[in-house]
């Protein structure tokens, strides 16, 4: 993977059951035998399941990160496959519970980020993510991580755009229709590639009050052409081989310079 331009990236769209991860995970991992990419997103939450219904069940599911049964299984299906994932799993840090992302490489565990803008009802039971937006080096490529709905805060994509990533990899659970969409100029305004994992199916955790999630997890390149998008309804894997030069050029015509033309002298964050 060292120094080679063209880098094999995909997702899977799953459907887990709540609170089965065990059979989450096992069902994920099947998929990867058939399946070889440098990396593979997986969405938000992939092996419990979203809607949780309290504090305490999050940190009954959650799993302490490198150290619970999850990222251990992740960091064995990146050895054997020779590959990299990045996967939103529950995390249980003392009395602490996060919505949170593992990075793993061939050769183990990268690190974590912790998600920054909890939607919803997430605020009940998780703990909003004080590490900082990263990227992580996978073999020659940069890659930052962010998660759901930090789509809509469009300074998450850029403070990873800024500090250097190829690649946004952005483990989802949507329930709202609009980030297939917004995700593409979150690629323009930063040129950079982004994938997206969504999950499909219906939670319905509390009787009368269910959610759909929408699926449409793609990949999207600097110029803002989805290259791969998967259904609303189906469970998909789906990979594509995408050139991350493209990604580290920035400017969009002989004059403008996406990163140099920036007026920081003018703009309030
Ligand atoms: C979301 O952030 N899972 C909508």
């Amino acid at each position: 993977m060292n120094n080679k331009k063209l880098f094999r990236v995909g997702f899977i769209q799953n459907n887990p059951v709540f609170g089965e991860i065990e059979s989450n995970l096992a069902k994920v991992e099947s998929l990867f035998s058939s399946n070889s990419a440098d990396l593979i997103v997986l969405p938000e939450l992939f092996s419990t399941g979203y809607h949780f219904l309290n504090r305490e069940e999050a940190l009954t599911l959650g799993e302490s990160i490198p150290e619970g049964p999850t990222t251990q299984a992740l960091i064995r299906i990146c050895k054997q496959n020779q590959t990299s994932i990045i996967a939103g799993i529950a995390e249980q840090d003392g009395d602490s519970a996060y919505n949170s992302a593992v990075i793993i490489g061939p050769d183990g565990y990268l690190g974590k980020y912790r998600k920054t803008h909890l939607f919803d009802t997430e605020k009940n039971y998780f703990d909003p993510g004080g590490l900082p937006l990263s990227v992580f080096d996978i073999g020659s490529v940069r890659v930052g991580v962010m998660i759901c709905f930090d789509w809509r805060f469009p300074e998450s994509a850029r403070t990873l755009a800024l500090a250097g990533a190829d690649v946004i990899a952005h483990p989802s659970n949507l329930v709202l229709p609009h980030c297939p969409q917004a995700m593409i100029t979150r690629c323009l305004e930063n040129r950079v590639f982004a994938i997206t994992a969504d999950r499909v199916g219906t939670e319905e955790r509390i009787p009368g009050s269910p959610l759909r999630f929408i699926g449409q997890s793609q990949v999207v390149d600097p110029d803002g052409n989805i290259l791969v998008r998967a259904s609303e309804t189906d469970e998909e894997t789906q990979i594509v081989d995408i050139d991350i030069e493209k990604a580290r050029n920035k400017s969009i015509n002989s004059s403008n310079d996406l990163f140099k033309d920036r007026r920081n002298d003018l703009y309030r964050t």
